[in-house]
């Protein structure tokens, strides 16, 4: 009995070994040796790399092995800020499928070239990484490539000559080459094309050639869901592709002199949330098309020059954008009033209007239950209205950091946050201040008595 007990326990103790034996992967030994390099001419002034000691490689910090194979599959070290020589020795870990050495500092040395050779890798980041010079077109044998971050807002700058190399990389979904300098990269678009199942590109601030964007007629990208162009010169108008992008949720080419109008077709656009067409020379008018976009979050259109009474196109724009919670239209040529619609727009919390020069008395007319008002960070100058008790139904009023003059007038019983402050008003408080419910109220940096 007790030797058949035994007998079991050490069978179970066994296999408790094997298990455990099989879940840690021995490291393959020219892999450990190539670690070993580079951890040899690597620096790691956080001490990071202390975990790197022992014959297991596969058991250091970042550093993962395959199960079935034993080989490097993944290394991973974002975030360890390194900083000194790449060791070539990494191009012996031939099976990676994971690179990530974002958040290093390089000093500004050209992204090596060996890692064109990781025929596997479906993973790079090199963002944010100190990396310079110019971009080895050996990225493009890269053509398992899922995903790759190579945006670097440093001191440094990376430069791209063409995108031939990012033609070739057709797996891509997820490219992002923001504040690279691509001024020479004529063919970016063309190449960008050639990516069907690209999801997410980011080329913001990348001095990106002036390219029209209609040069393209037909798309392969039709599953993108992010672009974001901003702050590059493209000179263009908005192209009529766009429209075709049924999954796009996010859209940002602000700053990119942008010409012409946007067209009715936007409102094909059903799975938007954000918008940013800011600062471009847009002209004519809203299209009432967008009033099919109810999953809008943010809106920014401000800084071009659209046209048009906003107050008759916004009854029909505005209803079944529940989720609108930042709607900026400052520095446009929008006439009209802002009752009528502004008062059903109930997720609202920043209303950017930047109104130049007197304050319109229809501002403060609201007819109906405006609770909240945010006007806050604007530009509005001239005197708060003696009609501002009769909005009755004001809850929230937000005038924070803008340039209002004059006294403060009298407010609505129903104000339960009142926050004037940064402004330069005058005078004392009405008296009939001390009979109402606030619950906060704030009136510093203005010059009250
Ligand atoms: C890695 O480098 C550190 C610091 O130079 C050293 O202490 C450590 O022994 C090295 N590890 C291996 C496995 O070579
Ligand atoms: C790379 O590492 C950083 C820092 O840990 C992380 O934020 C980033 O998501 C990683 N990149 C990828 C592709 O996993
Ligand atoms: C890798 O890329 C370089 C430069 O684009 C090219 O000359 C070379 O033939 C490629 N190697 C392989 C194995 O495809
Ligand atoms: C679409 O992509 C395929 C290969 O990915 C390419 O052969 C074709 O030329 C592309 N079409 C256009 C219009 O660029
Ligand atoms: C931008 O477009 C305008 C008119 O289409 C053209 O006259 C101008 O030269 C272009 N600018 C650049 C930098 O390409
Ligand atoms: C947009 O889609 C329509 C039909 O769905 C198609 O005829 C047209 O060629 C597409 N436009 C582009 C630029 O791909
Ligand atoms: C804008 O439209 C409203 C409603 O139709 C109208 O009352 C108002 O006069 C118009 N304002 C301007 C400046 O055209
Ligand atoms: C605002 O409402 C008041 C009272 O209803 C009215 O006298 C005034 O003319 C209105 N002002 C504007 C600009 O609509
Ligand atoms: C108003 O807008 C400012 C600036 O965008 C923001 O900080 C604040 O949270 C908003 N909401 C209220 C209720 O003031
Ligand atoms: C307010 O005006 C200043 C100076 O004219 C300008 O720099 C700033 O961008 C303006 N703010 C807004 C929100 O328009
Ligand atoms: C504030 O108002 C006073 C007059 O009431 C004026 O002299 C002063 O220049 C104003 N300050 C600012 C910053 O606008």
């Amino acid at each position: 009995m007790g030797n058949t007990m035994n007998g079991l326990l050490m069978a179970l103790a066994l296999l408790c070994l094997t298990i455990n034996f099989r879940e840690i992967a021995a490291c393959i030994s020219t892999e450990r040796d190539a670690l070993v390099a580079f951890n040899t001419s690597i620096k790691d002034p956080d001490g990071r790399l202390h975990s790197w000691h022992g014959e297991n490689c596969c058991s250091w910090s970042g550093v993962s092995c395959s199960k079935k194979t034993g080989h490097v599959i993944k290394l991973d070290l974002g975030e360890y800020t390194l900083n000194g020589q790449i060791n070539p020795s990494l191009s012996g870990l031939t099976r990676l499928v994971y690179l990530n050495l974002s958040q290093s500092d390089f000093g500004g040395v050209p992204i090596p070239e060996f890692i064109g050779c990781f025929k596997m890798l479906r993973y790079l980041d090199l963002s944010h990484a100190g990396f310079g010079g110019t971009v080895p077109p050996q990225l493009g044998n890269l053509s398992r490539l899922s995903f790759l971050d190579l945006s670097s807002s440093g001191s440094h700058v990376i430069t791209a000559d063409d995108f031939q190399w990012v033609s070739k990389l057709t797996s891509l979904r997820y490219l992002d080459l923001s504040w690279l300098y691509l001024a020479a990269s004529v063919d970016w678009l063309q190449a960008v094309n050639m990516l069907h199942l690209l999801e997410v590109l980011r080329l913001n601030d990348a001095s990106l050639p002036a390219t029209d964007l209609n040069s393209v007629s037909q798309i392969n990208f039709t599953a993108l869901k992010v672009i974001d162009l901003k702050n590059n010169e493209l000179n263009s108008s908005l192209p009529d592709w766009i429209w075709n992008l049924s999954s796009l949720s996010d859209l940002d080419l602000s700053s990119c002199e942008l010409s012409g109008r946007i067209p009715d077709e936007l409102g094909k656009l059903a799975a938007l949330q954000f918008i940013g067409l800011g600062n471009n020379k847009l002209n004519r008018a809203i299209p009432r098309s967008m009033s099919r976009l109810c999953n809008l979050v943010h809106i920014d259109l401000s800084r071009n020059i659209l046209s048009g009474n906003l107050s008759e196109a916004a009854r029909s724009m505005f209803p079944c954008m529940k989720k609108l919670q930042i709607l900026n239209l400052a520095d446009n040529k929008l006439t009209g009033q802002l009752s009528g619609w502004l008062e059903h727009m109930a997720s609202l919390e920043v209303l950017d209007l930047s109104i130049r020069g007197a304050l319109p008395d229809w501002i403060w007319n609201f007819s109906s239950p405006m609770a909240s008002l945010n006007v806050s960070m604007n530009n509005i100058t001239g005197e708060l209205p003696a009609s501002l008790v009769r909005s009755k139904m004001l809850i929230t009023l937000n005038i924070r950091h803008n340039q209002l003059e004059g006294y403060i007038p009298d407010m609505p019983n129903s104000v339960r946050v009142l926050d004037l402050s940064h402004n330069n008003l005058s005078g004392s408080l009405p008296q009939s201040f001390g009979d109402k419910e606030l619950q906060y109220l704030s009136l510093s940096h203005n010059s009250l008595s």
